[in-house]
């Protein structure tokens, strides 16, 4: 983390506390590098209350060990007056004012997507720790803005790729890592939505590469371990012709091909009739690990017609809660301990770059080649 005006007092106290027996809270202890040390807690500010953000907020409130909710702010007042009223904290009344607070050491921006690059330059210069949803931004330069500013300020960035801590998923991508499967051959990932978001949010969206596969390129690049070097997609409209009129698909398959030979093939829709389709394999020399779907619940019922099991669960807020506490514990130990992010800005930008590819590729009906030098900040396809 850099040297912060608010990590530079709080370490003064600290050192004055050891010195001259003054007093220090606990929850506010930093160590020498201006990070926070093991045993105290992290407060997070979170900036937006919407969908994703309410949930952040009342997971930092309640169920994260080692943070603690310190503040929101959305500029829709009556959405951070109720998540601030329900979970007991102060509610800014600016970006600027939650990022200067010295009651906050991490700011969660939780936004609409098109505003995350300025809110993490801000941030980034406030000196506070990042979590940053994903994805930063739709537009590379605008992606590559935002890292430069977060390391020339050497601020601690986590992006909000959640699904890399869904346990399940990381069986899979654990099974590959310690070569449990052998050498990997192929990735399969099914990626269903149980129905369309509105018109007006897909017109916006970046369409389905960027919106909704964008998560499966980043579980492509986890499991496999290895960098994605070209991208096939097909891409068509089968359940809204209003979808296709925005510009957008509704169904897509992506095939990637690895730099080490591995290949990953993905589907998508954005409506399956029976619920969130979550589902991961790797299939290797030795072997095969997935990820299935979880039930709502373990309850059946058998009858001389056979045996009915629950439905999945509705969407990712029942899905993959378990995955977003986790990914605030890893935070937390990462602005605790430091050490490489646990999703940086680099996985941040990865699937940006292959989800721009499979644009390219639907639309021409050609692969699109991946060079290493796409890759890299300021690289582009
Ligand atoms: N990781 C995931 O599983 C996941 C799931 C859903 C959404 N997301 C991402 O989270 C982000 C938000 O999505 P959402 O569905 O919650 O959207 P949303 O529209 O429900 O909420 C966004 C909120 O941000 C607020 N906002 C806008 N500008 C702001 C600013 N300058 N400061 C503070 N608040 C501001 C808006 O008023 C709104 O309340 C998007 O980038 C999206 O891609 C990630």
């Amino acid at each position: 983390m850099s040297e912060t005006s608010n990590a530079v007092s709080l370490r003064d106290r600290v050192r004055r506390s050891a010195t001259d027996g003054s007093t220090c809270d606990p929850s506010e202890v930093v160590c020498a590098s201006g990070l926070i040390v093991e045993g105290s807690v992290v407060r997070v500010g979170v900036l937006g209350a919407g969908r994703i953000g309410r949930m952040h907020a009342e997971l930092l409130a309640r169920r994260v060990p080692g943070a603690a909710l310190a503040m929101v702010y959305d500029p829709i007042g009556e959405s951070s007056e109720s998540v601030a009223r329900s979970l007991g904290v102060p509610m800014a009344r600016s970006a600027e004012e939650l990022l200067s607070s010295p009651s906050v050491d991490a700011v969660a921006i939780c936004t609409s997507t098109d505003t995350h690059v300025e809110l993490l330059v801000a941030a980034a210069g406030s000196g506070k720790a990042i979590f940053c949803e994903k994805p930063i931004s739709l537009d590379l330069a605008d992606v590559d803005r935002a890292l430069d500013a977060a390391e020339r300020a050497g601020a601690l960035l986590q992006v909000g790729f959640n699904r890399r801590f869904d346990p399940a998923h990381r069986s899979v991508r654990d099974a590959v890592a310690s070569g449990a499967i052998g050498a990997v051959h192929l990735v399969r990932i099914s990626s269903r939505d149980p129905a369309p978001p509105p018109i007006t949010y897909i017109a916006r969206s970046g369409g389905i590469f960027l919106d909704m596969t964008i998560h499966d390129f980043d579980m492509a690049r986890f499991v496999a371990g290895s960098e994605v070097v070209e991208v096939f997609a097909r891409g068509a409209v089968r359940i809204d012709p209003a979808i296709g009129e925005a510009g957008d698909l509704d169904t897509a398959v992506v095939t990637l091909r690895h730099a080490d030979g591995c290949l990953t093939l993905i589907d998508n829709s954005r409506q399956a009739a029976y619920g969130y389709d979550q589902r991961v394999e790797a299939f290797g020399s030795a072997g095969m690990a997935s990820s299935h779907n979880p039930l709502t619940h373990t309850g059946t019922l058998s009858t001389a017609a056979g045996t009915m099991t629950p439905g999945l669960p509705h969407f990712y807020l029942e899905r993959y809660v378990p995955s977003y506490v986790s990914q605030w514990v890893s935070f937390v130990e990462y602005v605790r301990t430091g050490g490489p992010s646990p999703v940086s800005g680099a996985d941040a930008r990865a699937p940006l770059v292959i989800g721009l590819a499979a644009w390219q590729s639907a639309r021409n009906g050609q692969p699109v080649a991946i060079g290493p030098a796409s890759m890299d900040r300021t690289g582009g396809v």
